[in-house]
Order: structure tokens, then C-alpha cells, then sequence
């Protein structure tokens, strides 16, 4: 049986793009040793490391009969399926031993392969490089990284599920609209903060930058970026598939956060958020409480998709308004775009001609 047949579920249209890195779980949760599972884009993924630490990817399928491989035991840098102890090389995939052969037999035991996926240990999550099975040659690039500004730093991680499509997921991470409604604390904003908003997006590779400017000047928690007593900026950056940067700078202290929200299915994603800053890096216990405030905010935004996907299960029609929803639109544009391009051969035509200024209340 072919596992990659056409109807396999990575290749149907399900809104989830091929071709990119994703992260599939947190580094420190993969020890060696241990199997782990995951799922990427609809693919069961088992994740571990071999016996140099070294972090590996398999679809968590055995290519006999289908065991996961996850329920298996890992020796060294050999995967054993606990079927029937077919043993293959966790960073090729390649099967080493079926242990029911025997001399006669035809069967080429270096021809089966376990799918072997590109793994990457980056910024302290294993990275997956899903290809797009439609490529003829799919090379991996790097793995994404969070840019950072000097050796000494405090970095952390956040994750939260979110059962929507990630479309919802990425659409959400960009709005700008809600905060005032979702995200009210008395140290971020209200609702009786709104006031007129005027930013500049401009285009970037796979994506759009909102231009260098001062933060909002009614976020208490930007206030406090200001007691260092120089002028604050904060450059935003979307970048396809899935990952939004933000970096404030100030003098020679700051702050560098990426979220990425990663497809699992078609009606789940994940949000992953990592923060690295220089900023009050010895007031003590700034980590712990840089997290709280963090874990607040994300699960406001939790808390709103679990509701969301209660409407969206009935399938209802949606509107995108300028210029609230335009970064909404600008997605869904570039993804086109990125598609098109796949499939033509030719450079994305990026949906941004140039600057644009974008004008909204919150
Ligand atoms: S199903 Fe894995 S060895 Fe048979
Ligand atoms: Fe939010």
C-alpha cells in the first residue's frame, strides 16, 4: 500500500501550507530517550532524540502495518516498532532489521523507510519542515529564528491551543481591533482607551511590516518600557506562513517576541509565543512575572477562540472591513499569492504595492 496516495490527508485543500518549518513541540519536553508524539498539518508526527541528543521526526506510522511507532522503544539511535520490532534509523527513516526475515526471503529490508521529516532544535523548540508534496524538490531552508540582540538575555515560551482553523488562529494574532474588548486590565487598557489609530504597513518578503513607531501611547504596560527615559519603538512584522514578529527597542535595551500559530488539524491550532529582552533582565523574579502577564493575555485570546469556534461551527458568513480587518485580508492575499506562485512557477506578486497607511479606533 502506498502511504503518500493522493487522498492521504496532507494533500487534500485544507487551508494549511506545505513547504514551511512548524514547531511541533517544546525542546525541553523531548528528552532522550523518550518518544513523543505530535501533529503537524493533520500528520502524526513521533518526535524524540537519538543517543547525541540530536532531535528527530518520523510520521508516526510504521510502513508495515501501520503501528504507530510512538508505542514503540527507542535503542540508541534505532526506532523499534512494537508490532513486530522492525527497527529503522531515526534520522533517515531507513529500516535496519525486520526480525521475521529469513535468507530466502526477497524482501529488501534498506528499501523501507519510516516518512523522515527535516527536525531542527531552534529557540528552544523542535522544528518540522513539512514538505509540500507537490514540489519536485523540496530542500529545506534554516528553521526560523527569533532575532535576538546581544549574548546576555532572559528568553520564555507560552503555548495555547486554539480549536479554530488556523486561518482564525493568524487572523486573530493581527487584528487590532479587539483588544480594547478582549485583552481590558487596568494594567493594558480599557475599552474607554479607544482612540484613533494611523499606522504605516509596508511590504516585507512573504509578508508586511508595520513601520518603526512610538507604542501606543494608552498601554500602561508600554509606559513602563519608557522609565529608561529614551524614545521607545516597536516594529511589527507578519510573515507567512504563520509568524508574527515584534521587537521594541530603547537606547541598548529589548525586547524580541515571535508568535507563530501552528496548524495541528483542520479545526485546531496552536499558538506558540517566545520573548527574549534584555530589559530589567536583574529585577528579580522578571521572568516569572513577564509570564503572568503573558499566560493573561494569551488565555483572553484563548478564552474568545473556544467562543468563536461555538459561531463557526455553523458555517457562518463572514466580513472583513477596511481598515480594521485590511491585515485579515492582506493574509488571506499573500497566501493566494504564495499558492499562485507555487503553481506557476513565476515570483509572488505581492498583494502590497507599497506603504500604505491604515486608520482605525481601539
Ligand atoms: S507494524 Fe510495525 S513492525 Fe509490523
Ligand atoms: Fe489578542
Amino acid at each position: 500500500m502506498d502511504q503518500d496516495a493522493p487522498n492521504s490527508p496532507e494533500t487534500i485543500e485544507d487551508g494549511m501550507l506545505r513547504g514551511f518549518w512548524y514547531p511541533a513541540a517544546l525542546s525541553a519536553k523531548v528528552r532522550q530517550g523518550r518518544l513523543r508524539r505530535a501533529t503537524l498539518l493533520g500528520t502524526p508526527l513521533v518526535v524524540g532524540r537519538d543517543s547525541g541528543g540530536r532531535a528527530f521526526a518520523l510520521r508516526d506510522s510504521c510502513p508495515h502495518r501501520g503501528m504507530p511507532l510512538s508505542c514503540g522503544k527507542l535503542d540508541g539511535n534505532l526506532l523499534e516498532c512494537s508490532y513486530h520490532g522492525w527497527r529503522f534509523d531515526t534520522s533517515s527513516g531507513q529500516c535496519v532489521e525486520v526480525p521475521s526475515r529469513v535468507e530466502s526471503d526477497k524482501l529488501k529490508v534498506e528499501r523501507v523507510f519510516a516518512v523522515n521529516f527535516p527536525c531542527e532544535d531552534q529557540d528552544g523548540y523542535i522544528w518540522v519542515y513539512m514538505p509540500d508534496p507537490k514540489r519536485r524538490s523540496d530542500a529545506a531552508p534554516p528553521a526560523p529564528r527569533l532575532p535576538v540582540f546581544g549574548s546576555r538575555y532572559c528568553i520564555t515560551h507560552l503555548e495555547a491551543s486554539l480549536p479554530v482553523h488556523v486561518d482564525h488562529g493568524i487572523i486573530g494574532l493581527m487584528d487590532p481591533a479587539h483588544g480594547p474588548f478582549v485583552h481590558q486590565a487596568w494594567w493594558w487598557r480599557s475599552r474607554h482607551s479607544i482612540q484613533q489609530k494611523e499606522k504605516i504597513f509596508e511590504p516585507i518578503p512573504s509578508g508586511f511590516r508595520i513601520r518603526a513607531h512610538s507604542p501606543s501611547a494608552n498601554s500602561a504596560a508600554y509606559k513602563l518600557l519608557g522609565v529608561y527615559g529614551k524614545s521607545v519603538t516597536t516594529t511589527i512584522d507578519f510573515v507567512l506562513p504563520n509568524m508574527r514578529f515584534e521587537q521594541i527597542h530603547c537606547g541598548e535595551y529589548w525586547f524580541s517576541s515571535r508568535a507563530t500559530v501552528t496548524p495541528i488539524d483542520r479545526q485546531n491550532c496552536r499558538l506558540d509565543f517566545c520573548a527574549a529582552w534584555n530589559v530589567f533582565r536583574y529585577v528579580p523574579f522578571m521572568v516569572p512575572v513577564f509570564r503572568l502577564f503573558a499566560r493573561t493575555f494569551i488565555g483572553q485570546d484563548q478564552r474568545t477562540m473556544k467562543k468563536q469556534a461555538e459561531g463557526l461551527k455553523y458555517n457562518p458568513h463572514l466580513i472583513l472591513i477596511d481598515d480594521a480587518d485590511r491585515p485579515a485580508k492582506w493574509y488571506f492575499q499573500l497566501k493566494q499569492a504564495h499558492l499562485d506562485s507555487e503553481l506557476t512557477g513565476e515570483p509572488m506578486k505581492h498583494p502590497l504595492p507599497g506603504p500604505v497607511t491604515l486608520h482605525w479606533r481601539s
